[in-house]
């Protein structure tokens, strides 16, 4: 089935259809979807502001001007399918058959090289640090994992970068078919700021290990909670909150919930779109349309 996207780039709007793009009229009220390609190098914030970018993430936050943002709120691609472990390395099932990140995203694999993958990474906080204001900060969502009997507390991604805090997320679940593991239940946030960032006035009293159940109700294979993300937001005064790896639009739609900003990035077409309806208030969470393309 060919699904119609719409994006606002100048004054033309393109319809990307799920393998060609092609020039059409949009629709008035919708959230703009812009491709990278349409970027013009270091605009105006203002331009892309409450809208969201399909296409790279790097690539799209160099296109950005520097100081310009309040608070980056992200949960990257974990990399799970590079794996020493026979589950998630090659889809061929056993432990990991169920789990819907088994296929990894529609535009990436999830299966980088090691080092490829620390140096993507780096490349992408790179670009936040210099796009933040200096009251800014970034809430990094990452997982610690043991590879081959080596803890990858990624701070080979985070090294020389200013982490000032490390957030448990205990997720009270999670999925695990192991007999030989106990079942784990926590993520990691890293709030990594820049000097003149401050919480909230009294959103130190939430303390350092958030207890938030994970989201499954979300056709995306791996979306925060919204109460995750309500705390973030809500623990900073930042305006301008984006994340380069928006996904189905969770951060937006917590940006708005408190009268914020919101600029999503990410490069895969459906889950833009998917994100899309979500804001805008469209039925985004019965398509059957979603199965097929997470099982790409
Ligand atoms: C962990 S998910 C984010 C989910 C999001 N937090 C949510 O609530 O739905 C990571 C996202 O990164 C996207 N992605 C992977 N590689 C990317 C790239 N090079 N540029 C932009 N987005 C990318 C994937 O399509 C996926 O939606």
């Amino acid at each position: 089935m060919e699904r119609e996207l719409f994006f606002r780039s100048g004054c033309d709007n393109i319809v990307l259809s799920q393998n060609r793009i092609s020039k059409a009229k949009g629709r008035e009220g919708m959230t703009a979807i812009y491709p990278v390609e349409e970027m013009r190098k270091r605009v105006r914030i203002e331009d892309y502001k409450n809208s969201i970018i399909f296409g790279d993430s790097e690539a799209a936050l160099k296109r950005m001007p520097s100081g310009s943002v309040g608070l980056f709120v992200t949960s990257p691609p974990y990399n799970l399918k590079n794996s020493t472990g026979n589950g998630m390395k090659d889809g061929r099932g056993g432990k990991w058959e169920n789990a819907a990140l088994q296929r990894g995203y529609v535009n990436h694999t999830d299966n980088m090289p090691y080092e490829d993958y620390v140096r993507w990474q780096r490349a992408c906080l790179r670009q936040m640090i210099r796009l933040l204001r200096d009251d800014g900060a970034i809430f990094y969502n990452h997982k610690w994992r043991v590879q081959a009997g080596l803890i990858q507390d990624r701070s080979e991604i985070l090294k020389g970068f200013p982490v000032r805090q490390i957030i448990i997320w205990h997720r009270k679940g999670g999925i695990n078919f192991n007999a030989g593991y106990f079942l784990p239940t926590y993520e990691v946030i890293y709030l990594i700021a820049k000097p003149g960032f401050k919480l909230a006035k009294g959103a130190n009293r939430a303390g350092d290990v958030w207890e938030f159940t994970q989201e499954n109700k979300n056709p995306h294979p791996a979306p925060f909670p919204e109460a995750l993300i309500d705390r973030i937001v809500s623990s900073s005064e930042a305006q301008l909150i984006v994340d380069p790896f928006g996904g189905s639009g969770t951060t937006a739609v917590c940006a708005r919930r408190f009268g914020r900003d919101f600029i999503l990035i990410d490069n895969s077409a459906e889950y833009c779109e998917m994100a899309r309806k979500r804001i805008d208030g469209e039925n985004w969470q019965q398509e059957d349309e979603w199965k097929s393309v997470a099982a790409k």
